[in-house]
């Protein structure tokens, strides 16, 4: 993403939220979740009660991907941030972390271009130099491609890790203080929140983590503070976007509070 000076406004955090075409899910003023973000757990344990190989998992996980990105304007979701590949994930086998390189770089030649016409903006977070040359340039390719779409916004995390993203913002904060672009005495929240890879994205409202597990790991630590969260048992396979609709509209009933009290 490019790089947002610290004088600089991000983007979208003013955008409103679209309306829902069905309302089926939620009640009448009800609140919707405009930015949802998704750590897409249980593709192995999926593939392997069915004495597949993980990485078979790993191709129906992503296959559910555009089924969920299609089910977001009905369902007043106008940000999804998935999360694929963590920087802890390099500790999976050579095998495991090559094929899912290669899916990465196959789905975008293949699965994303579609998206594009549909009118999705695609953006990457997470430190791409790591990544191999060629995935990077399809990455660029395809945040470039789609760089006018509006109707949702996917955001893809790859080699991502949330204290990554803000040990990277802070050496980035650092140099800028070095070369007198940033004056540490005006240093705050807001300040941090610009040199992160999320720069130009809302907070997430609903954090949904497939699979069983209840926990975070180490996925958007700084932007979801106030994120609520849904921890369901669904294997990401299975994920559908009835599933997706039904998470909706328990987000629908949270009582968010922002640490304040209801009047
Ligand atoms: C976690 O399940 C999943 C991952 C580490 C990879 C997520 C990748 C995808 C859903 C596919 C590709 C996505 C795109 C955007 C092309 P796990 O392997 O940890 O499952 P387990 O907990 O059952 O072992």
């Amino acid at each position: 993403m490019p790089k947002i000076r610290p004088d600089q406004t991000p983007e979208g955090t003013a955008e409103s939220t679209e309306t829902c075409a069905s309302g089926a899910q939620s009640e009448p003023n009800a609140e919707r979740a405009t930015h949802v973000a998704v750590i897409m757990d249980g593709n192995g344990r999926w593939a392997q009660s069915r004495g597949k190989p993980r990485l078979f998992g790993h191709h129906a996980g992503a296959k559910r991907v555009k089924e969920i990105v299609r089910a977001c304007p009905d369902l007043g979701v106008k940000y999804l941030t998935i999360f694929a590949f963590s920087t802890e994930n390099w500790k999976r086998t050579q095998t495991e972390v090559s094929g899912l390189m290669s899916l990465f770089r196959r789905y975008i030649q293949s699965e994303l271009k579609g998206l594009v016409a549909e009118g999705v903006r695609v953006r990457f977070i997470g430190d791409r130099p790591r990544l191999d040359n060629k995935l990077i340039a399809l990455m660029d390719e395809l945040e470039s491609v789609t760089c006018e779409n509006s109707k949702v916004h996917l955001t893809i995390a790859i080699n991502y890790g949330g204290r990554d993203e803000v040990s990277r913002a802070i050496k980035e904060m650092a140099r800028d203080v070095k070369t007198g672009v940033l004056d540490p005495e005006t240093v705050d929240e807001t300040t941090l929140t610009r040199y992160l890879d999320t720069r130009v994205l809302p907070d997430p409202d609903l954090v949904i983590r497939t699979s069983g597990e209840a926990r975070i790991s180490n996925f958007l630590l700084w932007q979801s503070a106030y994120s609520e969260y849904e921890f369901i048992d669904t294997l990401w396979p299975d994920f559908t976007a009835e599933v997706f609709a039904d998470c909706m509209a328990r987000f629908a009933h949270r009582d968010r509070r922002f640490g304040g009290v209801k009047s």
